[in-house]
């Protein structure tokens, strides 16, 4: 069988990587340590063990199709909380769809927003650049055009949807954005969001809104897409945002997150899993209830990240251009040439680390804006973030 479409998609980052480093050696008697993957390795509260094995029976049932009420009514609670929702606006039943992480759900989003033509044309899909590799894949797969939104310096690492043409914004089905981002961890304000939302409504076009990352922050909590919706009228129409337990609650593996927002778009997306999805298994989904109903395990990691931040910032002191991001855990730093960086890591240092090119495309400028870069992953234990950051700011600093 021969698919163009996946002949064509670029390799996966992680694939790239290790082609990169293929024939590279890390020192002898060091121990590596890998910071190339944004995979939490802070403890999952002990709580959820119990919810996964104390009704074994519960794994000889079908799933229901779209989460227990138990859960769908903790994830309207928290999103309320959080971000400060009128009671109304989210209602359990019809607003939020449970997936099994976010990544299928971000994919599934383009088979759900992108017609055949729109405006008489080939749809197309926005995306920052940098971006998170399915955004891609998913709007190739949905056969769009996609078009690259520049996330760089010049627009404070988030893209500006106000610069986009008038007659591409008429084509665009549906429009990525990551806030806080992953790699760069900047954060759209509520203002981006309402103008976003605002385009999104005049265009009649999908705003996904991936806020996987929105629990890992530094000094406030960022605003999501849902308190645009409540600043603006209260209500999601054109509007999906998208959450995850993977890094709020260190559990990567459970594959349980969800979607939120227009009603209409909800009931697509439950559809489309009906047929192509698989549902969370029942002691996943009671699990995901005790992990959404609290908050103090999020505060601890929370914590940990600011601790790491804060001994990494103070290790590199200034170097590399590194800064505190606004949220999420990666360290971007600038290194003038990200694959080679990487490579002298590996061999030099046994640190893993990930070139920034190969989480963006070369623009229409030939640049591409990740390739000065590398991007880190703070995951780690404070004793094992000191021992890299050290090795990092050695080998680099020579
Ligand atoms: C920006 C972004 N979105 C979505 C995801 C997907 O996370 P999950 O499928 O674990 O919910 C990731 C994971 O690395 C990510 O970095």
């Amino acid at each position: 069988m021969h698919n163009n479409i996946l002949d064509d998609l670029t390799d996966y980052p992680f694939d790239r990587l290790r082609a990169l480093l293929r024939d590279v050696e890390p020192p002898a008697g060091v121990a590596p340590i890998h910071m190339q993957i944004g995979e939490p390795k802070h403890a999952p509260p002990e709580f959820i063990g119990s919810a996964l094995v104390d009704n074994m029976a519960d794994w000889g049932r079908y799933p229901p199709p779209n989460a227990t009420d138990g859960l769908r009514g903790a994830i309207a609670d928290w999103l309320g909380q959080r971000y400060g929702l009128p009671t109304v606006m989210i209602d359990p039943a019809r607003h939020i769809a449970l997936v099994s992480g976010t990544r299928e759900a971000l994919f599934m989003a383009a088979l759900l927003a992108v017609p055949e033509t729109k405006a008489g044309a080939k749809p197309v899909v926005l995306m920052p650049n940098p971006f998170y590799q399915v955004y891609v894949g998913a709007a190739a797969m949905a056969r769009a055009e996609i078009v690259l939104l520049p996330a760089g310096p010049e627009t404070g690492f988030q893209p500006d949807f106000s610069a986009v043409d008038p007659a591409i914004l008429e084509r665009t089905a549906l429009a990525y954005l990551n806030s806080p981002a992953n790699p760069q961890g900047s954060i759209a304000d509520l203002a981006m969001l309402e103008s976003a939302i605002g385009l999104a409504r005049e265009h009649d076009f999908v705003l996904a809104v991936d806020e996987c990352y929105s629990e890992i922050y530094t000094a406030d909590p960022p605003p999501g897409g849902l308190s645009a919706c409540a600043s603006l009228d209260a209500g999601c129409k054109n509007v999906l945002v998208f959450h995850s337990l993977s890094k709020r609650s260190n559990v990567p593996g459970l594959r349980s997150g969800f979607v939120a927002g227009d009603a209409d778009l909800i009931a697509l997306l439950l559809r489309l899993r009906q047929y192509g999805g698989a549902q969370l298994p029942l002691p996943v989904m009671n699990a995901s209830e005790a992990l959404w109903r609290d908050e103090a395990h999020v505060e601890h990691s929370r914590a940990l990240y600011r601790e790491k931040f804060d001994l990494a910032l103070e290790i590199l002191d200034g170097a590399f251009g590194a800064t505190r991001p606004g949220g999420a855990f990666y360290l971007w730093l600038d290194v003038e040439d990200g694959a080679a960086a990487a490579k002298k890591l590996w061999e030099q240092a046994g640190v893993r680390v990930l070139p920034g090119e190969y989480l963006a495309q070369t623009d229409t400028a030939g640049t591409n804006p990740g390739r000065r870069f590398i991007r880190v992953a703070l995951v780690h234990d404070i004793e094992t973030t000191r021992d890299a950051i050290n090795r990092i700011s050695d080998t680099l600093r020579t």
